[in-house]
């Protein structure tokens, strides 16, 4: 009997209409992996940004997000697909669709499931534990996984209090590995002496070919504290697609396997050697497909890096 998984895997195709080489593409090609310096856990370097499933996404939305994440499920073999959710992405919508879709259609095991909590809103201030918890708990409802691979304290939220629930967790085995986030430069300070003063396995943030301030303080301390990095806005959501504008990628990209500008700029990104993993975010399953080749083939060298800088520097609005 054909299995819910294998229905799909045959069908996934022509269901989203990716056409022949995108399809091969999916299926062929070792997916680059790093490791996750707290454990040597290896996670591929290309995962999805989850923010854009929400409670209000309409039917036709929702079928795309639904491809988006099979895509992702099917783009590699073995287990450990990063998806990047949080309890606030969506109204809920991020984490309960995705959650309900794994399950339903048998992938749930694949997936390295990262969220974040804060309940500090976004006025900051000090929160009670027991909302934390509250959330924490909520997070794994929609889920439905007995186990969370990342919690991550979203943007600089009370670290004291929501890192020590979160801590809680990391003892008693239902959360894997634990971090905190931000893409505010603002905030860059304080990320650092939570860098230094708490026991981390991940940050999350932003980092781009045009938005490298992260190289500067941040990654050097990542490397000094082995902490896996997961970066935000590779693309910087719309920015870096409006200066490209209809621009052909260059033919040279080809030497280290870049086909589109998302494998450009995502190789650009996962060859600083700080770097973990990327989520971008899309709801188009042929971008996901297109992403995943960003995790594919060679690196750029740093003959390359230079040119894609100079190149990029060379671009309007930067
Ligand atoms: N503080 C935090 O913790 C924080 C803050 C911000 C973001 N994040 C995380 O970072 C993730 C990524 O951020 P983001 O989605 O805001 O920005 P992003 O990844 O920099 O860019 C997303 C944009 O790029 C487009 N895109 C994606 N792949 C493409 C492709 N192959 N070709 C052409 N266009 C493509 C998407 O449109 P389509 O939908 O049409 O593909 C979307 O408009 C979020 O989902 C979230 O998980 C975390």
């Amino acid at each position: 009997m054909i299995s819910r998984r294998d229905w799909f895997r045959i069908s996934f195709g022509a269901a989203i209409g990716l056409n022949p080489r995108m399809l091969q593409l999916l299926q062929t090609g070792a997916v680059r992996t790093r490791a996750i310096p707290s454990t040597g856990e290896q996670i591929p370097v290309i995962g999805l940004g989850g923010r854009w499933i929400s409670m209000n996404s309409s039917a036709e939305e929702l079928a795309d997000h639904r491809a988006v994440l099979h895509a992702l499920a099917e783009g590699a073999e073995g287990a450990g697909r990063v998806f990047d959710s949080a309890a606030g992405y969506g109204g809920g919508g991020s984490e309960t669709y995705a959650g309900q879709w794994a399950q339903e259609d048998g992938f749930a095991d694949d997936i390295f499931w990262a969220t974040k909590v804060n309940v500090a809103g976004r006025g900051g201030g000090s929160v009670d534990p027991n909302n934390v918890r509250a959330q924490i708990e909520r997070s794994f409802e929609r889920l439905g996984v007995p186990v969370i691979d990342l919690n991550q304290v979203h943007n600089m939220g009370d670290p004291p209090t929501q890192l020590g629930v979160l801590q809680e967790y990391k003892e008693s085995g239902r959360i894997r590995y634990i971090g905190i986030t931000t893409t505010s430069q603002r905030q860059y300070g304080a990320l650092a002496r939570v860098m230094r003063e708490y026991p981390l396995d991940f940050i999350g943030i932003d980092y781009a070919i045009d938005n490298r301030v992260a190289e500067d303080r941040i990654f050097p301390l990542a490397q000094d504290e082995g902490i896996a990095v997961m970066v935000y806005l590779p693309f910087g959501r719309s920015r870096m697609w409006r200066r490209i504008g209809d621009r052909p990628v260059p033919k040279w990209a080809a030497e280290f396997d870049a086909h589109s500008w998302a494998q450009f700029m995502l190789k650009f990104v996962v060859a600083h050697p700080a770097v973990t993993v990327a989520v971008p975010g899309t709801g188009d399953p042929q971008h996901m497909v297109d992403n995943l080749g960003g995790g594919r083939g060679r690196l750029p060298t740093q003959d390359h890096l230079r040119r894609m800088l100079e190149l990029v520097e060379s671009l309007p609005g930067g």
